[in-house]
């Protein structure tokens, strides 16, 4: 697929079917993310990948899920994530604006799996003294996001934003995912 069309076709995906996916394709999407923008070109980012299922489900019980709708959007048994990339900080690298970084690693990494066809959600809230312990994390580095991994289950809706941002899921369990609409942030040649 061209960058373009998985750019406009990615949505969060937070039901998963259960098929696996190989070391060699979590390599590949951490591969990705090794070759983002980096500034001051630092890399002070580090990454565990996990698809182990009993491990999976450690990680599971310290991510929150989709705000807004909470509980309807936490997957359920037997759609949860088969797979996990962890992005660690080496604060002994660098302590502080690591965040753009992150984020560039993780479009890499969400754009990189969609191009295969798989589905990803971003999660920023962890329990992150939980998971340090369960991984045994090192005191010098900081657990920052977690991608979580999977063949989607689900087709999420963009929708133009009228008065919230919230998202929110029809009859039928689709998500339906409010976006700006572009003539109301596009300006050209002045304000
Ligand atoms: C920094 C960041 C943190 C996020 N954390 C969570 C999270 O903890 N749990 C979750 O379900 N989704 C999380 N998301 C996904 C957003 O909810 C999602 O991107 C947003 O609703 C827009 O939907 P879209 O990704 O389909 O465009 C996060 C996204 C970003 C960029």
């Amino acid at each position: 697929m061209k960058a373009y069309q998985v750019i406009c076709k990615r949505r969060s995906i937070r039901r998963f079917k259960q098929k696996v996916l190989t070391l060699k394709f979590l390599k590949k999407v951490v591969n990705a993310a090794r070759l983002a923008p980096s500034g001051a070109n630092l890399q002070p980012l580090e990454y565990i990948c996990i698809d182990d299922r009993r491990l999976g489900d450690d990680i599971f019980k310290t991510l929150a899920w989709a705000g807004y709708i909470s509980p309807r959007g936490t997957p359920a048994e037997g759609e949860r994530p088969v797979a996990y990339i962890l992005v660690l900080v080496n604060t002994l690298v660098r302590k502080d604006n690591y965040q753009y970084d992150v984020g560039a690693a993780m479009e890499n990494m969400i754009l990189t799996a969609g191009d295969e066809g798989v589905g990803a959600c971003w999660i920023g809230s962890i329990n992150r003294p939980e998971l340090s312990k369960a991984l045994n994390i090192p005191p010098a580095f900081v657990i920052d996001s977690i991608l979580a991994l999977g063949y989607p289950k689900e087709n999420p809706k963009v929708e133009k934003l009228t008065d919230s941002c919230k998202y929110w899921k029809d009859a039928n369990r689709r998500l339906h995912v409010p976006k700006r609409d572009i003539d109301s942030i596009m300006r050209v040649n002045k304000f």
